[in-house]
């Protein structure tokens, strides 16, 4: 029988455009290493702009977006995750608690990523060699 529940549309339009710029950033990131600096560290600032921007959408965006929604305690996590594994976990509208950590574990990655990126371009950290 067909499911009588009404659509719910979850995630906003600027989170899915979020979502999609910010995979295809860190692959052409990847595919500009060598060879393209220039586009590869623009595509990087870009990178870092949609992690901001999404933090800020995280802390002030719609329902769905927020992290107060779907970021869970470390134990409320463990919960879900022990539920996971008995096969008996609850279901989320949004995501679900080990969903939420891995989102907030990859922005930190690709921001660390970024940042790490442009201490390349400084002569402080890597770029310039002493020389003697
Ligand atoms: C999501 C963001 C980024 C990703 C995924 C990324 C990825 C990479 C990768 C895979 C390499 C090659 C590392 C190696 O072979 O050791 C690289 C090198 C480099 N990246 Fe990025 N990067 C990002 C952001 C940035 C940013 C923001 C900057 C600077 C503003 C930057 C500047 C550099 C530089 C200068 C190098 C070394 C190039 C060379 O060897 O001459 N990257 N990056």
């Amino acid at each position: 029988m067909a499911d009588s529940r009404p659509d719910y549309e979850v995630w906003d339009p600027l989170v899915r455009i979020g979502h999609w710029a910010l995979a295809a950033g860190v692959a052409l990131a990847w595919l500009t290493r060598e060879g393209w600096r220039e586009t590869h560290e623009w595509i990087g600032y870009a990178t870092l702009v949609l992690v901001a921007a999404r933090v800020v959408w995280g802390l002030a965006g719609p329902r769905y977006a927020r992290f107060g929604q779907f970021v869970r305690s470390p134990a409320a996590t463990l919960r879900y995750a022990g539920a996971v594994l008995k096969r008996g976990e609850p279901r989320h509208l949004g995501h679900n608690p080990l969903g939420a950590w891995m989102i907030l574990a990859l922005l930190a990655a690709v921001a660390a990523t970024g940042f790490t990126g442009w201490l390349y371009t400084t002569d402080a950290y890597w770029e310039t060699c002493m020389a003697g």
